[in-house]
């Protein structure tokens, strides 16, 4: 059996080529940045660039992560969109506070963002799950999601059911659906490199403005 220790360790680390990050011509405002290493994700070929772990806590003080994708960043925060019953939805009624990471290996690049969570009205929500394909609807419709599934088949019926009902009717909404916004507090900038002296800038929110900092690596 390999030994997975050494396989590990065998593994290489930030190879190739990486960009340069230099905080002093920060941009002033996180959501900016963000932006613009978003975009430079999407050229550099990462893969589902605007896909970003959520981390959350319920009352239980136990930590989940999971993945989810990016509707929407802007001065207000960064947006995700699932259903309220789920597991996260519950945790983040009984604890709105959220951490959520992305990671980008081509460039070796990490972000991290945390701060309080709103959901947005139920308006809003709607036009979010509206937007949605009639496939990701349907899954929606099906609901039940994080339950133990015992035969595949249940699933096969109810996600047909499910396309079914949103074809016959199209403005057909899952309350439930959510649109959630992560009001930031501090935005975490990480870009590795190859001598270890990883470039580390902080955002921390004042009132409307920010305010930017260098951290050790
Ligand atoms: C790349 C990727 C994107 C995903 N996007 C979403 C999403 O936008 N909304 C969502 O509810 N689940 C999404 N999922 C599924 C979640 O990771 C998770 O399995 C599901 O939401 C159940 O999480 P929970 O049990 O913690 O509530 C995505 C998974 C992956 C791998």
């Amino acid at each position: 059996m390999t030994d997975i220790r050494q396989y590990l360790r065998s593994l290489p680390v930030f190879a190739g080529e990486l960009p340069v990050f230099e905080p002093d011509s920060a941009p002033e405002r996180p959501e900016t940045l963000f932006v613009d290493w978003l975009t430079e994700a999407v050229e550099a070929g990462v893969r589902e660039p605007h896909a970003m772990v959520l981390s959350t806590a319920g009352a239980d003080g136990v930590p989940s992560s999971r993945a989810l994708l990016l509707k929407n960043v802007d001065s207000g925060g960064w947006q995700f969109a699932a259903n309220s019953s789920s597991p996260k939805g519950r945790e983040l009624a009984e604890n709105p506070v959220a951490a959520l990471s992305f990671y980008w290996p081509q460039q070796a690049r990490q972000i991290r963002v945390t701060g309080p969570v709103e959901p947005e009205s139920a308006e809003n929500s709607a036009a979010d799950f509206l937007a949605r394909s009639p496939g990701s609807r349907a899954e929606a419709v099906a609901g039940r999601q994080s339950s133990p599934l015992d035969d595949r088949r249940e699933l096969d019926l109810a996600t047909e059911q499910a396309l079914d009902r949103v074809t016959r009717e199209p403005g057909l909404v899952v309350p439930e659906w959510t649109l959630y916004t992560v009001r930031a507090e501090r935005v975490e900038f990480w870009q590795a490199d190859k001598q270890r002296k990883h470039t580390r800038l902080r955002y921390e929110r004042h009132g409307d403005g920010w305010t930017r900092g260098r951290l050790w690596p």
